[in-house]
């Protein structure tokens, strides 16, 4: 089964790593995914020579950012990415792998095993925050049984997921929408949705209900994918080839 890798990014001084750091993962995985990369605006110098290096089996998408003002975090990239696995019916399993988390091998391998929907726990590290946490769930004998949540939100909630907490058969998007599921127009993210609830949003739209989800990484007991907050300022330079070449600041030996 071929597994669909959707990753949204955009330009910035992180990205030719967060980009590298990805790529490097993608490429033990075996047999080979398919890496459906969206970019915000335009295909940037970094990603451009990065993919095209990779020898990995690639697709570099482009949309427009909705508005200079939208906070969207990779929203609209995600769709754009649903829309084109839709239009060209890509069989596969749909794995939302944002450019700047860490993800192990054996995640790769845990989402192969999917049938329809599965789930796993996520670890969020955010930089100076005091404690870690776990958001994700809590299995038995492969079924969910609870979740591991941490927000205040929490209560009102229907699915405690991360979005790299879950993948999905892409032929769930086909199919009518069935039992419990809210389905009224395509399987897509929705703009405008209230902090913390993207997540719950997208699987209820796919799923009704626990009964549903596979419970994979020996029983939700492994943590295979971590959550990172990091970034540069926005203002501060990007570390890339043409910076070098265009850089002030050297000092030659006298
Ligand atoms: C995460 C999830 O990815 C969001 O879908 C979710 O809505 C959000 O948490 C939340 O719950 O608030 P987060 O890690 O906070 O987002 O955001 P980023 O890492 O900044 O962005 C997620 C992805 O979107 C990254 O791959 C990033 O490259 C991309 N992105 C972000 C863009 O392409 N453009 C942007 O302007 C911002
Ligand atoms: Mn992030």
């Amino acid at each position: 089964v071929q597994l669909l890798i959707v990753t949204p990014t955009y330009n910035r001084p992180f990205q030719a790593m967060y980009l590298t750091r990805l790529a490097h993962t993608l490429r033990l995985v075996r047999p080979p995914v398919l890496w459906i990369v969206v970019e915000t605006g335009w295909q940037s110098e970094e990603s451009v020579a990065l993919l095209m290096r990779t020898g990995l089996m690639y697709r570099h998408l482009v949309v427009q950012q909705f508005s200079p003002q939208h906070k969207d975090r990779g929203v609209h990239q995600r769709n754009h990415a649903l829309d084109h696995i839709q239009q060209h019916a890509l069989q596969g399993i749909v794995y939302f792998a944002d450019d700047d988390n860490n993800y192990s091998v054996e995640l790769f391998e845990e989402i192969r095993k999917v049938k329809r929907f599965g789930v796993l726990p996520v670890a969020m590290l955010v930089e100076g925050a005091e404690k870690t946490t776990i958001e994700g769930p809590v299995c038995a004998g492969g079924r969910v049984i609870g979740w591991h949540t941490s927000e205040e939100s929490a209560a009102q909630r229907r699915f405690h997921s991360d979005l790299c907490g879950f993948a999905f058969n892409s032929s769930l998007m086909w199919e009518p929408g069935g039992e419990g599921r809210r389905r009224n127009a395509p399987v897509r993210f929705r703009d405008n949705i209230k902090e913390g609830f993207q997540e719950t949003t997208f699987i209820e739209q796919l799923v009704g209900s626990e009964a549903e989800m596979e419970g994979l990484a020996d029983d939700c007991r492994e943590v295979l994918v971590w959550h990172l907050r990091a970034e540069a300022a926005r203002d501060s330079v990007y570390p890339t080839s043409w910076m070098l070449r265009a850089s002030m600041n050297i000092t030659t030996p006298a």
